[in-house]
């Protein structure tokens, strides 16, 4: 398993280009199985979830085919998709295990094709992450749901309707399920309690490019009309606004001062706002976003919460950062109830964090020491990244195979702005 090796305490200064968003790109790739034509993403970001999706939709027997562009970092950013022979309509364990989002082809196999079968995703280290509502819109919208051996077994027989769906809870992934099948269900659907993430609003986007009708994008209540069937599309992956909000606390945590290409200032100021109320100073030109660190460091209480809240997967980073901050901070995490995993670690780099169940208590201390950590989840590594960046000494940090999931080549993007970051491939 590779590591990365961090010899913390430089100032971070140069260019960051933001990459595709993954929780964009995801869905926008398994929307691709609503038609049998030919749909082109760009500035698709090159991570391992995209390569397990990609794996998962071939297994179904789409066509797919990632490309160069030729563009920034000759890295491969388009992926054309064709699922115009789909044979296969169960999503099999070994792969829906390694990533959940797997459970997005759901509403698309059954809404075209009137059949699929979704092993459970089972938990995750942040939560136990229960899809109920996925199936419930489902089975509003005309399917009907058998579990059996650790799969779901989603059949409509008469295709789709449309429906009523309110959700209880705000859920992206519920939420995105729910959009993908209206789009092909028989009449009108109405989602109330939708979420708003701008990842959500991206894939109505795409929907609506091959065809789809959809109203209310943005708001919590998406109109559909279902059509007969969507036809082929191009589109360009949102940019990643938690990978920007990573870079913003690598600047300020590190005294420094980034430049972020390819940010949409709409969709970053909330997560913006709250890193200039703990000491920076962030400023906009077009999609070009400088971040500098500003006067000392302070403490502040944060809430995660759905969008426009701020985002639970920037609390981990947002973290490290108070960690050495003057003065007492309170976070609560509102959206999983295990979102803590960062925390023995941090207190291993000298943090002092206190956690009872859904608040940490964040007292700041001076400085991180490196040390040797582990990895966790996704986000939590990026907090370890951060607090190795400002540490004092050596950091070491395990498994980043977590960190792969999600930051496109995090430690070049880190060591061309003069980190000493360097990953030991094993
Ligand atoms: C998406 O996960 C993101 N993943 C997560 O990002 C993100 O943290 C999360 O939304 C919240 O913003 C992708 O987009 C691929 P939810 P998702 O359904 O859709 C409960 C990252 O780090 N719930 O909005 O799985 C659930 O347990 C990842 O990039 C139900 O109870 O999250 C949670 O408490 C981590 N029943 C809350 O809703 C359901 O059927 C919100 O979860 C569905 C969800």
């Amino acid at each position: 398993m590779d590591k990365i090796v961090i010899h913390g305490g430089q100032r971070l200064s140069g260019s960051v280009r933001i990459s595709g968003a993954k929780n964009a790109a995801l869905p926008l790739m398994a929307a691709s199985l609503l038609t049998k034509d030919e749909i082109e993403l760009d500035n698709v970001p090159q991570l391992s979830d995209i390569a397990t999706m990609s794996h998962l939709l071939i297994n179904h027997g789409v066509k797919l085919s990632i490309c160069g562009t030729g563009g920034y970092d000759a890295l491969k950013h388009r992926v054309i998709l064709k699922a115009d022979t789909i044979t296969n309509f169960r999503a099999p364990y070994d792969i829906v295990r390694k990533m959940r989002a797997s459970v997005l082809v759901l509403g698309p196999l059954l809404a075209r094709f009137g059949r699929a079968e979704v092993s459970m995703p089972g938990g995750c280290a942040i939560g136990t992450r229960p899809i109920d509502m996925h199936l419930k819109a489902m089975q509003a919208l005309g399917a009907e749901i058998y579990l059996h051996d650790g799969y779901i077994e989603a059949v409509a027989p008469n295709g789709l309707h449309g429906a009523e769906i309110n959700f209880e809870v705000v859920s992206v992934g519920a939420t995105e399920n729910a959009l993908m099948a209206a789009t092909l269900a028989s009449g009108k659907t109405i989602i109330r309690n939708a979420a708003m993430e701008p990842e959500i609003g991206d894939l109505a986007t795409l929907l609506n490019k091959m065809g789809a009708k959809i109203s209310g994008i943005g708001t919590s209540i998406l109109e559909i009309e279902g059509v007969l069937e969507l036809h082929s599309a191009k589109h360009p992956v949102i940019f990643d606004r938690i990978e920007a909000g990573t870079y913003a606390v690598a600047a300020v945590i590190t005294g420094g001062e980034l430049t972020l290409e390819n940010v949409d200032p709409v969709f970053f100021s909330n997560i913006a706002d709250k890193i200039i109320e703990v000491g920076a100073s962030i400023t906009y030109d077009g999609n070009i976003v400088k971040v500098s660190a500003h006067g000392h460091r302070k403490s502040i209480d944060l809430v995660t919460g759905p969008y426009p809240a701020f985002p639970t997967d920037m609390q981990a980073q947002l973290m490290a950062l108070l960690a050495i901050s003057e003065g007492t901070s309170t976070i609560t995490e509102n959206i999983f109830e295990n979102r803590y995993m960062h925390v023995p670690e941090l207190n291993r780099m000298g943090a002092n964090i206190i956690t009872k169940g859904g608040v940490a208590t964040v007292q700041g201390v001076s400085h991180f020491y490196g040390a040797e950590v582990m990895a966790t989840d996704l986000r939590a590594s990026s907090s370890l990244v951060l607090a190795g960046l400002s540490a004092s000494g050596e950091t070491i940090i395990n498994r980043v195979y977590h960190l792969d999931r999600g930051y496109e080549k995090i430690e070049d993007k880190l060591a061309k702005c003069g980190a000493k970051i360097y990953r030991v491939i094993s």
